[in-house]
């Protein structure tokens, strides 16, 4: 069976913030975020709007794009390090707004590498016959576990929310190779503390991203016995530009061959691969039989990359 995207949706808050405004918040500038990051802006979620409302609305989305009903939906994943609260699960909260009463629910964590995860699980429950469509959704609001006086890391992270309505697809289409990783002993450089604020050593994760991302993206390709031209789109993690473009170098994509969204939503971490594929898939960028890969990393240390014929 050929199991891919029946349909994708995304989901953003309204209230923009730039660089200008967080110099008013820490000692920052506009300058040091662009030229380090390669963000301008990103959307930040008010008080009133929690993960689920953001993941609802990108759900609806996706439901309308794969042109099913909720009830049609068998399981629901949400990914996610943001729920709002730790039960019941945003995956539970969001199946009783949908209206998607016979689906079964779980949120998963597996931080910015969240999706992917989602998303291969979803193929699973596909394959072996057990499910027909499943909800795979990656939402996050980072602005509740950031820690607002921290420049090092509140300049990064926006909020937001991605789906996909993972089903059958016609023959040669759909997930052709995927590669799930970890490395437990890397949680060290990005983690939630006490006071549930995020974390993290830049350097150190700067540095795995930049290997493994070109790795795993190598990896799902080979495994089709295709090259790296044969790719027509990239949609990896937006994370931070520098690594974004330096995975496209050494992979050797031209830059309208990448999704790059970064620039006006910053890291939404679960939320970052799905939002670029939905607003990649609107824009027209990826086109009928095109490959893609999704590919991304996060705190675990959580990888994953996934190779589909669009
Ligand atoms: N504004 C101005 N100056 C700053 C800021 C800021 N916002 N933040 C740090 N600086 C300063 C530092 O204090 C340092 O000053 P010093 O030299 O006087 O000590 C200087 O800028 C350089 O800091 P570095 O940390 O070396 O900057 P670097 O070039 O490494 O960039 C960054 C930092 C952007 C965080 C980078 O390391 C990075 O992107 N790392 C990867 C982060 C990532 O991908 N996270 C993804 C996972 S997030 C998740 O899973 C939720």
């Amino acid at each position: 069976m050929n199991i891919g995207i029946l349909g994708t949706g995304h989901y953003l808050p309204t209230n923009v913030v730039t660089n200008n405004d967080l110099e008013k918040i820490v000692d920052t500038n506009d300058e040091w975020i662009r030229t380090r990051t390669g963000i301008k802006e990103r959307r930040l979620a008010t008080d009133e709007v929690d993960t689920s409302d953001m993941a609802f609305h990108a759900a609806l989305g996706a439901l309308e794009e794969a042109n099913l009903k909720a009830e049609d939906i068998d399981l629901i994943l949400v990914a996610t390090v943001t729920p709002n609260t730790s039960f019941p699960s945003v995956a539970c909260i969001i199946q009783d707004q949908l209206g998607a009463k016979n689906a079964a629910a779980m949120d998963v964590s597996a931080a910015c590498a969240g999706f992917m995860y989602g998303l291969i699980t979803a193929k699973q429950f596909i394959d072996t016959g057990a499910y027909k469509h499943v909800l795979v959704v990656g939402a996050d609001k980072l602005s509740k576990i950031t820690d607002w006086s921290d420049r090092t890391t509140c300049v990064l992270f926006g909020d937001g929310a991605g789906a996909a309505v993972v089903g059958e697809v016609s023959d040669g289409k759909g997930i052709l190779s995927f590669e799930l990783g970890a490395n437990g002993a890397g949680g060290k450089e990005l983690y939630l503390n006490h006071d549930d604020h995020i974390i993290m050593n830049g350097r150190e994760v700067y540095k795995f991203a930049v290997r493994q991302m070109p790795d795993s993206t190598i990896k799902v390709i080979e495994q089709l016995g295709l090259s790296r031209d044969d790719v027509d789109y990239l949609v990896p993690h937006q994370a931070n530009i520098r690594i974004m473009e330096a995975a496209r170098e050494r992979l050797g994509i031209s830059e309208d061959k990448m999704a790059k969204s970064i620039e006006k939503f910053g890291n939404n971490s679960s939320a970052s691969i799905p939002m670029a594929l939905s607003e990649a898939v609107k824009e027209g960028k990826i086109k009928d039989n095109d490959l893609i890969v999704l590919v991304g990393f996060g705190g675990g240390l959580t990888w994953g990359a996934v190779a589909l014929r669009w």
